[in-house]
């Protein structure tokens, strides 16, 4: 496709719009032909790149200005045309693709940073620079704006984070402080300032006591990840925030050569108001994967779960979870009365070193009829193909170390009942309908 003898701009258009891309050029009287750093490389790093590459956040070479980002050009076409950059793993060609806070990349991004690395990653005219952006304050909760101070905040207990050294995993558990059983509205994770640089990951799960007095997770309550900007749960419905709860937290450090002292995660909870009159409960649990993971030296090994309701339900999100060993995993749809399956979500470049939740747009997330299952599939690769595999010498089975294996995925579900369910299917009918008549005058 690159062979066309061409000259000029067309050498780098053609091929491109041949692929089906629209691809904006930049100043199309400059002697430039294809993207430039200024502006449309630095749009790009802009909008999907500098929250964790700049100074002070996660990434470990800062994207702010063509000097420093010219160097690793080439790495950043492999990233991005891998899409290990941004991080966010979900298959792009299969299932649900409208998500709330999606971090991929467009095909015009990757094949505009494609072109422009192609080229020799040419600086363009630095006076087309776009104007740096105003990054919001990190010690403010960024959903103070529209909701103000949360409710309820959560902290960690205070870890040393050292000035070198590996990942460490930091797993207290801590008083909630509920009182009141409320519905929750909004959740946000936020790191310290001086320990955001180190905290690579940050999720959370309630804890409420058995008959016997132990501690069981109850529900998940929030992951973290830079960038992300916590969770809304959909108006209408209800995550109750539990009464005498605990919360665990599962904190990943990564020292950045600056030691902190008594770092604190945190954890803000804002309720609905206390009138407010929700029809369904939405929850976050963990569905189990059966099945033994037995994995042999350079053994590969498979888990399924399966979950039904009897009732409607809607799936509002997804998160699979597993360690180094776990490679991919799906999420399906079986309907036992017709035979069908329909394939929701799938991830098969999966890393341990990422948690994010899948939270699916709301006209698209899925609504499940009583009795239908919730098929859970994850593939586990013990072999040395698995890149991230740190021993594929030595058996891995089931455990909560994080050398074990684990199979589960955290599911948010809102429970139906079959008026509720009908109603919401007639809406996206109407809404599908609309759609596909604007379709047709335009
Ligand atoms: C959520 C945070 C985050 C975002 C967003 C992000 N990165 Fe990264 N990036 C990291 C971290 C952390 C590392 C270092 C660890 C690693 O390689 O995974 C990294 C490493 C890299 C590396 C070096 C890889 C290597 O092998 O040395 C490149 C290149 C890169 N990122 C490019 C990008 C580009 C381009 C974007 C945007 C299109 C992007 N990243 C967005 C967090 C992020």
């Amino acid at each position: 496709m690159r062979e066309f003898n061409l000259s000029g701009r067309h050498m780098w258009a053609l091929p491109a719009l041949a692929l089906g891309l629209t691809l904006a050029l930049s100043t199309p009287a400059a002697a430039q032909d294809g993207p430039v750093f200024a502006p449309d490389i630095a749009v790009i790093l802009q909008e999907n790149c500098q929250v964790c590459h700049q100074p002070g956040a996660i990434a470990p070479m800062s994207f702010l200005s063509y000097e420093e980002v010219r160097p690793w050009a080439p790495i950043i076409k492999e990233k991005v045309v891998s899409q290990e950059m941004p991080p966010y793993h979900y298959d792009t060609n299969v299932g649900i693709q409208e998500l709330k806070s999606d971090a991929r990349l467009s095909a015009d991004e990757i094949s505009t940073i494609v072109a422009w690395v192609d080229a020799g990653a040419p600086q363009g005219d630095p006076a087309d620079m776009p104007p740096p952006v105003v990054w919001p304050d990190a010690a403010e909760w960024r959903m103070a704006e529209r909701f103000g101070q949360p409710d309820i905040v959560i902290p960690s207990d205070p870890y040393d984070i050292p000035a070198v050294g590996g990942d460490a995993w930091w797993q207290p558990m801590v008083e909630t402080g509920i009182t009141e059983e409320r519905c929750i509205m909004a959740i946000e994770t936020k790191p310290s300032v001086p320990g955001r640089a180190s905290t690579h990951h940050a999720n959370s799960q309630f804890m409420v006591q058995n008959e016997d007095g132990e501690w069981e997770t109850f529900a998940r309550l929030s992951e973290y990840a830079l960038g992300k900007l916590g969770e809304i749960i959909p108006e209408g419905s209800c995550r109750k925030a539990p009464v005498d709860s605990r919360v665990t937290w599962d904190i990943h450090y990564y020292p950045m050569g600056e030691p902190v002292e008594g770092d604190q995660v945190e954890v803000g909870i804002w309720y609905y108001p206390e009138d407010y009159a929700a029809r369904y409960e939405q929850d976050l649990r963990s569905y189990p994967g059966e099945g033994d993971i037995d994995l042999a030296p350079y053994g590969t090994a498979m888990t399924q779960g399966f979950h039904s309701f009897d009732h409607p339900v809607r799936i509002d999100s997804w998160q699979p979870h597993g360690h180094f060993r776990l490679v991919g995993a799906s999420l399906e749809i079986f309907h036992p009365n017709t035979g069908e399956r329909e394939l929701i979500s799938m991830v098969s470049n999966w890393t341990a070193y990422w948690h994010l939740s899948h939270v699916y747009e709301d006209h698209v997330a899925p609504l499940v009829p009583a009795g239908s299952v919730m098929v859970l599939t994850h593939w586990y690769d013990n072999t040395d193909e698995n890149r991230s595999n740190p021993d594929p010498t030595v058996y891995v089975g089931r455990g909560s170390r994080t050398t074990d294996e684990m199979s589960h995925d955290w599911i948010a579900i809102t429970h139906l009942d079959q008026e509720g369910y009908e109603q919401l299917l007639a809406e996206r009918e109407a809404l599908e309908e609309l759609r596909n008549t604007a379709g047709d005058d335009g």
